[in-house]
């Protein structure tokens, strides 16, 4: 199989799980504890129909929509998503341009493996950033800055992972950034000699955006959990979410948002969005899935704030359930993360026109001109 073939979530992923060593496509694939939260973020769009009205005559429906003061083109984006490189030599690089060509977000994680200068270079399209609250706090005001300086047009703030999740995939395989041979893991990076050439003949590995402020991550190898825990401030509260607001002073996100009374803290403090999302069940799993959450919250503040679901979106027909029920995008990081292992930047431009298709084809099988056309009328859920 190659890119051309892949139809759906389960072509790329199975072609990722071919090119990359186990610990980082696990990496990937895995969710917290017992992964309940991991599978319902998808299994809950099948818990309601759509309902289509028939004679519409809607010919080329409009796709686009405007989030973080951006028109994008389609409304899906790419979620920010930590070290790209190790998913394919060209990373960030690869899912911007991929992005851009597609009218829409890319999404640059703090931990990701090229700066937010070099992005800012090669990309003019839609740029979000996703901040992590380090303990050291000159660590948030330089990224929040840079990316000012830089022109990205959004900031999120990543408030679900103030410890890291228990991931045990990744304590079994004993995954680190950077990638350390160990006598366990030997045998999964020989299985892919392809891959450890590509890995060790481009650009030394690093946490790009970090690396002057800490080593960890960049020249000590360090699994992602113990980064997390002994980095990001467990004590981050709505008083450093606000001053983040504030010091960004632009279109503003809290990402990992879940309950009602947190959206309307959100607009409280000055954001301009929420991402209800529960980090792709890769934190507190047993945690309620953004779909079955969604109506809640948009009946709630659905007209004072952007709402944008991510998390368990495999298919364009879950953006349409994802819309109808009051968002006004998506995200999606693992399925991206599989396309971009598969076949870098053509492997994320094969999803997002793949992804453009099936929420197009939908768009006219539903006799939807506009998303605005999707509203809770063309939603029944299954008691
Ligand atoms: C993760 C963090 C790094 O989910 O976002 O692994």
């Amino acid at each position: 199989m190659n890119i051309a073939d892949c139809r759906n979530f389960n072509d790329f992923r199975e072609l990722a799980k071919k090119k990359l060593p186990a610990p980082i496509f696990h990496y990937i694939d895995g969710g917290a504890d017992d992964e309940v939260t991991l599978r319902r973020n998808t299994s809950a769009f099948d818990d309601c129909d759509l309902i289509p009205n028939i004679l519409a005559s809607v010919g080329k429906p409009d796709l686009s929509t405007t989030i973080f003061g951006r028109k994008i083109d389609m409304p899906i984006f790419l979620s920010p998503t930590a070290m790209q490189r190790l998913y394919h030599p060209d990373g960030d690089k690869a899912s911007a341009r991929a992005a851009e060509k597609f009218g829409t977000f890319y999404s640059m994680s703090t931990m990701a493996n090229n700066s937010i200068e070099e992005i800012s270079n090669i990309s003019s399209g839609p740029k979000l950033f996703q901040l992590y609250v380090h303990k050291d706090k000159s660590i948030t005001d330089d990224l929040l800055d840079r990316c000012k300086r830089s022109g990205f047009d959004g900031m999120c703030l990543t408030v679900d992972t103030l410890v890291a999740g228990n991931r045990e995939k990744d304590h079994r395989t004993g995954f680190t950034t950077p990638p350390k041979l160990t006598l366990s893991s030997l045998i999964s990076f020989a299985l892919r000699p392809s891959w450890v050439l590509k890995y060790i003949t481009n650009k030394k590995f690093e946490l790009s955006n970090v690396k002057k402020k800490t080593d960890k991550g960049t020249n000590i190898a360090k699994s992602v959990i113990d980064y997390i825990n002994e980095q990001y401030d467990p004590k981050m509260n709505w008083k450093d979410a606000e001053y983040c607001v504030k010091r960004w002073n632009g279109p503003f996100a809290l990402k990992g948002v879940m309950s009602v009374d947190d959206a309307k803290r959100a607009i409280d403090i000055g954001c301009t969005a929420i991402m209800i999302s529960n980090h792709g069940g890769r934190q507190l799993d047993g945690s309620r899935s953004p779909f079955d959450q969604i109506k809640a919250i948009s009946d709630a503040v659905g007209d004072k704030l952007e709402i944008i679901l991510d998390g368990g979106v495999r298919r364009g027909t879950h953006v349409l359930k994802a819309l109808a029920a009051g968002a006004k995008a998506c995200s999606f990081g693992k399925m991206f993360l599989f396309s971009l292992s598969a076949g870098g930047q053509q492997g994320v431009e094969h999803l997002l026109k793949m992804m453009h298709d099936e929420i197009n084809r939908n768009m006219i099988l539903m006799g939807c001109k506009n998303l605005s056309e999707l509203n809770n009328s063309k939603l029944i859920y299954r008691k």
